[in-house]
């Protein structure tokens, strides 16, 4: 049955490149799951696009004297151009600066006026005596009140992932100048969240598929009790608010980006020709998947789900696959203390697959991972290059040389063979029922282990020594090993999609490997293959301790 499937992802603020730690938080996840779905011949839709508002890029701009719109041209055409090189494969990647978001956001606020869920208050906001201005959420530091980080933002706690408003915090202080900031009256529109409460809980309760962290975290949060929270600011950065004597307000960050998921679906509709063609993906049966980090779990849990429940007729998360965090040779990636692997210095000097491969074998899906350069090299040289990557190219070589580069005629298979191809249909099996619940790790590590027992398969049957006694004594393991190849290339293409290809080219298949589709595609006898050559590239020791060099010498500059 062809399923439809929705993506969303996390929209990247515009304040910085993209590091590991955004690829390993989300983008990898997301594209693997679209990858795998359209190979099974599934309707999918995977949108994001750039977060351009929020404080995180004013603040950028303030403290490069540069306007927020320059700052947001620069990164948004560098994620462009990354998502093009890691093989990220889009559906539609927007921005939240369209006119047709504005538009969208605008009806959500209005509609949910009209019925009440939104309503106008005064609200106490951090205001700096010295700097003479309203301070945004995340100008406000200082130490949270549910569990003492003296680090926490006035937006959210990073140690314990709560949303905070800056007068909740101890102790707090203006960002800019240490100030102790005033509270003033300001007049807002809020969100009645609380009246969503039981709702969401009844919701929530039976998402039993949902990981256990994001389900828990989820649970707890509303078992305190959810608070209506201000969706409006002092800002001139924003979405305005479409409502006469806000002229000097926007609408808040996250109750705006959040709705860039339908925006950009009724975008990618208008492009196609077809302004109605969104509804399949936010009606049911349509699933849908947000591909998140752990920091965002309750704007997708909760507020977002409580917005469409206000909303009415749309579909709620069918799960919400968070990530845990992604660490660096054990410290935490920190843009402003520059201790990253800047995604487009990495494209510069490596290729994708072994990116992707790594940061999929080692997935922060149930727990913190580290990336180390050394484990780098290691899982390129010893799993990608010497099991997989040595594989195809012992069997394609050897076709060449002794096939005329033709798919040899095989003999009888006997019981060894047979186990192969019985283990090959299993691990696409298993690969498959992985990928279906979001278990990317273990998919990858099957078919991994698939690719060890192929190279088990040649070493016992040795097609180069039974050579000696004419190619029809070596013609069965050669075709063995070359469709096994062949399995591996499908089960692995959501990960590895540029060595896939190439695979599937070198094999002699007409087409894309996309088009193949999710199945063991099999070769047959006198089909011509493609010129072989190396999928993978083994790297040179020596870069682990240049790349840490490289890496001591930027930190904190
Ligand atoms: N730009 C925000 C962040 O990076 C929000 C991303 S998810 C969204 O944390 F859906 F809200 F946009
Ligand atoms: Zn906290």
């Amino acid at each position: 049955m062809v399923e439809t499937v929705f993506i969303g992802v996390a929209w990247p603020y515009a304040n910085g490149p993209l590091h590991l730690g955004h690829v390993a938080g989300c983008f990898l996840a997301a594209d693997i799951f679209a990858r795998y779905h359209r190979a099974k011949g599934d309707r999918v839709l995977m949108v994001s696009g750039t977060d351009q508002h929020g404080t995180p890029i004013t603040l950028r701009a303030e403290l490069e004297k540069r306007t927020p719109q320059e700052v947001v041209a620069e990164f948004h055409a560098s994620f462009q151009d990354c998502w093009r090189r890691l093989g990220i494969s889009w559906d539609l990647y927007t921005s939240t600066g369209t006119p047709n978001h504005a538009r969208v956001v605008h009806d959500l606020f209005l509609t949910l006026l009209e019925r009440g869920y939104i309503y106008p208050g005064a609200m106490p906001l951090a205001y700096c005596p010295k700097e003479a201005r309203f301070l945004p959420d995340r100008y406000v530091e200082g130490t949270c009140p549910h569990c003492g980080y003296n680090q926490a933002r006035g937006d959210q706690c990073d140690k314990c992932g709560r949303t905070l408003n800056p007068e909740d915090l101890r102790e707090s202080h203006c960002k800019l100048c240490g100030a102790t900031p005033e509270t003033r009256q300001s007049r807002h529109f809020f969100l009645r969240l609380s009246a969503f409460n039981q709702k969401l809980l009844d919701w929530v309760r039976p998402q039993t598929h949902w990981r256990p962290n994001v389900h828990n975290f989820t649970q707890r949060y509303l078992e305190q009790g959810l608070q209506d929270r201000a969706i409006t600011r002092d800002l001139e950065w924003g979405v305005a608010v479409p409502v006469s004597g806000y002229e000097n307000k926007r609408i808040y960050v996250w109750f705006e980006a959040v709705t860039g998921y339908l925006s950009a679906t009724q975008e990618w509709a208008q492009r196609q020709g077809d302004p109605e063609a969104w509804r399949q993906f936010w009606e049911p049966p349509a699933r849908s998947y947000y591909f998140i980090g752990k920091d965002n779990i309750p704007f997708h849990t909760l507020i977002w789900p409580a917005m469409l429940m206000a909303y009415g007729g749309l579909a709620l998360p069918h799960d919400v696959p968070a990530n845990e965090f992604l660490t660096l040779e054990g410290r935490q990636f920190s843009t402003s203390r520059n201790w990253a692997i800047w995604l487009p210095d990495y494209l510069n000097r490596y290729d994708p697959d072994p990116l992707r491969y790594y940061l999929s074998a080692g997935m922060p899906e149930t727990s913190d991972a580290d990336f180390t350069w050394s484990e780098f090299l290691r899982r390129n040289n010893d799993e990608l290059v010497a099991t997989y990557g040595n594989l195809a190219q012992r069997v394609l070589t050897f076709t060449q040389r002794h096939y005329q580069g033709q798919v040899p005629e095989p003999g009888p298979f006997d019981d060894t063979s047979q186990r192969l191809f019985a283990r090959a249909q299993e691990s696409l099996d298993a690969v498959d029922r992985h990928l279906a619940q979001c278990h990317f790790r273990d998919g990858v590590r099957e078919a991994m282990a698939l690719a060890q027992e192929a190279n088990r398969y040649l070493e016992e049957t040795a097609p180069w020594r039974a050579i000696a006694g004419g190619p029809q004594a070596a013609a069965t393991s050669v075709y063995v090993g070359l469709s096994v190849v062949s399995c591996l290339k499908t089960m692995l293409y959501p990960y590895l999609p540029f060595s896939s290809e190439e695979l599937h080219q070198q094999l002699g298949f007409p087409g894309t490997v996309h088009e193949a589709g999710w199945r063991w595609q099999r070769p047959s006898p006198g089909q011509r293959l493609g010129e072989p050559h190396h999928l993978f590239r083994k790297l040179d020791d020596t870069i682990v301790e240049a790349e840490l060099g490289r890496m001591a010498a930027s930190v904190g500059r």
